[in-house]
């Protein structure tokens, strides 16, 4: 095989969804409420506003530009672009990337599978709150149990991906968006509509601007970039089977608004709810697995068909929104065996399950049997999570706006903007001032935070 065909999607609304689609996932639905109910709920989602639109949206754009100019996989995008530099390893870092978030990130999404599995059989009825926890952590930390929904997990984000990018991811995410904001949607009327639930209403309305310090720009900050897939290549990549004429700007909008829209709706189901039985909703990481199945069972009390409803669909919202998301994911590595290696798609999609798979397993096991699988003191699992999420994708956001900012000649920045002039991009010199500026500089900020240095 020495010419590559290169898959496209087949429409400007396939090319949305599918790039929403990585966008939306376990970050909108379960680590933004919880991190709207750490940092002071209203005033932080202002907040996280002002960081998805003035610096997450042109950080998104540059991604787009690099990758439908070169038509590449994220290593061979840089290849093209700045032939003979370093500029590559930008794009390695993302492949690398994607594997390590993949395989953590299936982890958790396979806990989703076994709590869609729970809801079917009726699992959470009938019991009190220690026993969500108990049940949690055995679960967990069982050697066997999470390792089966991981593998099924990557099984079917690997038949998405080895059927192609208009069959599969195009076809899967046309259907599973729509499913998703359906579910959403349902859960919020119910959430809302439940006794007391104002409070909660209130808390996602009401800015409290008395908790506002520097940590909440911070902690928007870092969410905006991981809840919009951005700084490893997912955005580029799928950039890369955009079509000459979706336009580009707008596109970053209605992501940038879809993902935005649908963290602020899931904030509508858990505070409502959890407002209505007097939980705090400041759980952290086991706000979605012990305190939330917890929620829905007093909320619903007397009703227990609903309350076996609602939990069944929100762990099935869960897991479409993480599929979403790891078909993305998938593909930045698969697209980069497959173009680099030069070897059919299906078995460079082979190789990436089978390593995530491996990598996965050991996360996995290290949150339970195999605490020894722990690398500079801390568990795979966690160390994973901390290299991809703190350093490597502030790192390659900077890279990749300074890269678009400062290197790429500015007519094909230009040219991709406006189509060839086709469009009129009034933004044009906002967005290039704050790839040249403003965004190198604001995540440098966060990142010598997250790393503790000041
Ligand atoms: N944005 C996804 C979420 O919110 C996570 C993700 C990060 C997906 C990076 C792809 C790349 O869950």
């Amino acid at each position: 095989m020495n010419k590559i065909e290169r898959g496209s999607f087949g429409s400007k609304l396939g090319a949305i969804l599918a790039a929403a689609g990585s966008a939306v996932g376990l970050g909108n639905v379960w680590r933004f409420p919880y991190e709207t109910g750490n940092y002071g709920g209203a005033a932080f989602i202002l907040i996280y506003l002002g960081c998805v639109f003035a610096l997450g949206l042109p950080i998104m754009i540059a991604e787009f530009v690099i990758g439908r100019s070169s038509h590449a996989n994220i290593d061979g995008a840089f290849q093209k672009l700045a032939p003979g530099t370093q500029w590559k390893w930008i794009g390695r870092m993302g492949v690398l990337t994607a594997f390590f978030i993949l395989s953590f990130y299936s982890v958790v999404a396979g806990w989703t599978l076994e709590y869609v599995y729970e809801a079917i059989c009726n699992g959470f009825a009938g019991r009190n709150p220690e026993e969500f926890v108990v049940s949690f952590e055995a679960f967990s930390t069982n050697p066997w149990r999470p390792l089966i929904w991981l593998v099924l997990f990557l099984l079917a984000t690997h038949f998405i991906i080895a059927r192609g990018v208009e069959k599969g991811i195009e076809y899967f995410s046309k259907l599973m968006m729509p499913v998703l904001f359906i579910l959403i949607l349902v859960l919020v009327g119910c959430s809302v509509s439940l006794p007391g639930a104002s409070a909660g209403i209130e808390f996602l309305l009401k800015p409290d601007f008395s908790k506002v310090d520097s940590n909440v720009f911070l902690a928007a900050l870092g969410q905006a970039f991981f809840s919009l897939s951005l700084g490893m290549g997912c955005l580029c990549t799928y950039a890369s089977y955009f079509n000459k004429d979706t336009n580009l700007v707008r596109s970053a909008v209605s992501v940038g608004l879809i993902d935005t829209f649908i963290a602020i709706l899931a904030g509508f189901i858990i505070f409502p709810a959890a407002f209505s039985v007097g939980i705090e909703p400041d759980a952290g990481p086991s706000l979605i697995f012990i305190t939330l199945p917890n929620v829905f069972q007093q909320a619903f009390v007397g009703f227990p068909w609903l309350a076996y409803i609602f939990s069944l669909l929100f762990y099935l919202l869960l897991a479409v929104a993480a599929l979403t998301s790891t078909i993305s994911l998938h593909e930045v590595a698969t697209a980069y065996i497959y173009e680099e290696f030069k070897m059919p798609r299906k078995r460079a999609a082979l190789i990436v399950t089978c390593m995530c798979i491996v990598i996965g397993v050991l996360c996995s096991l290290s949150l339970g049997v195999g605490k020894q699988i722990s690398l500079f003191g801390l568990p795979l699992f966690d160390l994973l999570d901390f290299i991809t999420a703190k350093l490597f994708m502030p790192i390659g956001g900077a890279l990749m706006a300074v890269f678009v900012g400062w290197y790429l000649d500015k007519r094909i920045v230009w040219e991709q903007l406006t189509n060839d002039g086709k469009l009129k991009v009034a933004s044009y010199k906002a967005i290039i001032f704050i790839l040249r500026y403003i965004a190198p500089a604001a995540i440098l900020v966060i990142f010598i935070n997250e790393l503790g240095i000041i």
